[in-house]
C-alpha cells in the first residue's frame, strides 16, 4: 500500500486527506482516502478526566489536546499504513467549538501544512457531522433534512439538491446532549450522560412519569430543552421518592422519550413541509438507541429514507472532517495559514 501511495502525487489517482478534530473534549485524527475509505480513525476521549467535574472543563480540555495531539496524529498515520509524504491535504475543524480546544487542532494542522507544503483546509464542525454520512453513503445526494444533535448543538438544516445548506431551526437554550449530561450529573450518574441514560432507560417505563414535550407544537423548528431539565428537577423536589433507586430508570426513560419525541416530530414535519423524502441524523445524541429506533420506525411508516451513520461516526471524530476536507480539496477551497478559530459559526 505505502509504495503505491508514495508515488508522485501528480500520477496517483487517490486523494489522501489527514483530518484533525479537537473542537471539544475528544482528540481525534483520521486518514481518509477519496473522501470515503477510512484508513484510520483515532479517537482519544477525555471523558475520564472531565467525569469528576460532571462536564467538560475547557481549560483542561485544551491542555490535554496539546499534550497528546502529536501522538494521536502519528497513530492515525501508522494505522493508515501511509507515509506523511503521501498526504495531499490536512483538514481541521476550526469552528464552532471551544476556542482553546480548536486552537490545539488548528495549530497542529498549520504546522503539518507548512512543513509538508500541502493545502490547509479549515472546516465547519457541524457541516462535517453532516458529511459523516458520506463515509457510508457517498451517493446519497442532496435534497434532505439534516438534524445535528450533539452536546453543543441541536439544529435542523434544509439541504437542497445542490447541497446549499440552510438552518431552519436550533435550540433556544440547552442542546439535547447537554440536557442528557446535566440530568445525569443531577442524578449522580456520571459523564457523559447520554450513554448512561440510554442504557438505564432500557430498564425503565417511559410512560410512568409524566414530563413535558417542550415546543412540540410550536410553529417553528426550534427546540428548547432547558425547561424539560427544570421540570424533571422540580418534579423530584415535589416527590423525592422518584430519586429512589427503583424509580430512576422510569425517570430517565421519560426524560429520554420526551427528547426523542420532540426531535423526531420536528424533523419529520420539516421533511414533509420541504417535500423531501430523505432525513439525515448525526451528532453524539444520534448514538441513542431509542432515537435510532424511533427514527427508523417513523421513516419506514412515512416512506422516508433515513441516513444515520454508525455510532462511532455520529460522535466527534476526524474521519468526518477528512471526508468534508476531501470535497473542499477537489474544489481547491483551501484556507490561509492565518486562518482563525471561532466559538460560534453558521454552518
Ligand atoms: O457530537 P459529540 O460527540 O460532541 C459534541 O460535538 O458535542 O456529542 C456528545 C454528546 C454528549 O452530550 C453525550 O452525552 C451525547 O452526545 N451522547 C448521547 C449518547 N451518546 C453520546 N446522548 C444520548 N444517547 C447516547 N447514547
Ligand atoms: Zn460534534
Amino acid at each position: 500500500m505505502s509504495s503505491i501511495l508514495n508515488k508522485d502525487k501528480d500520477k496517483k489517482k487517490n486523494t489522501i486527506i489527514l483530518g484533525i478534530e479537537t473542537s471539544c473534549d475528544d482528540t481525534c485524527a483520521a486518514v481518509v482516502e477519496n473522501g470515503q475509505k477510512i484508513l484510520s480513525n483515532v479517537i482519544a476521549s477525555q471523558h475520564e478526566i472531565h467525569e469528576k467535574y460532571g462536564g467538560v472543563v475547557p481549560e483542561i480540555a485544551s491542555r490535554r489536546h496539546i499534550e497528546i495531539i502529536d501522538i494521536i496524529i502519528s497513530e492515525a498515520i501508522i494505522q493508515a499504513k501511509i507515509s506523511l509524504e503521501s498526504i495531499d491535504a490536512v483538514s481541521v475543524s476550526n469552528r464552532p467549538g471551544l476556542v482553546g480546544s480548536l486552537l490545539a487542532g488548528v495549530g497542529a494542522a498549520k504546522a503539518i501544512s507548512y512543513a509538508l507544503k500541502i493545502p490547509l483546509i479549515a472546516v465547519n464542525h457541524l457541516k462535517a457531522h453532516l458529511f459523516s454520512n458520506f463515509l457510508i453513503n457517498p451517493d446519497m445526494g442532496g435534497g434532505f433534512i439534516g438534524l445535528i444533535v450533539s452536546g453543543g448543538h441541536t439544529s435542523l438544516y434544509s439541504v437542497d439538491s445542490k447541497w446549499n445548506i440552510r438552518e431552519i431551526g436550533h435550540t433556544l437554550d440547552d442542546a439535547a446532549g447537554e440536557a442528557f449530561d446535566k440530568i445525569a450529573r443531577f442524578l449522580g450518574l456520571g459523564y457523559p450522560g447520554g450513554p448512561v441514560i440510554d442504557s438505564l432507560a432500557k430498564t425503565g417505563d417511559s410512560k410512568k412519569i409524566e414530563l413535558p414535550f417542550p415546543m412540540i407544537d410550536s410553529n417553528d423548528f426550534n427546540f428548547s430543552f432547558s425547561g424539560l431539565k427544570t421540570a424533571l428537577i422540580y418534579k423530584t423536589k415535589k416527590e423525592p421518592g422518584l430519586l429512589d433507586r427503583e424509580n430512576i430508570a422510569d425517570l430517565v426513560a421519560s426524560f429520554q422519550a420526551s427528547i426523542v419525541k420532540v426531535l423526531f416530530e420536528k424533523t419529520f414535519k420539516a421533511c414533509a413541509q420541504a417535500g423531501y423524502k430523505k432525513i439525515l441524523v448525526s451528532g453524539g445524541v444520534a448514538a441513542n438507541s431509542s432515537l435510532r429506533e424511533a427514527f427508523t420506525a417513523k421513516a419506514e411508516s412515512e416512506d422516508v429514507k433515513l441516513f444515520i451513520p454508525p455510532v462511532k461516526l455520529c460522535m466527534d471524530n476526524a474521519a468526518m472532517v477528512a471526508c468534508l476536507g476531501h470535497y473542499d480539496y477537489i474544489q481547491k477551497r483551501y484556507s490561509e495559514i492565518s486562518v482563525d478559530v471561532y466559538s460560534r459559526s453558521d454552518i
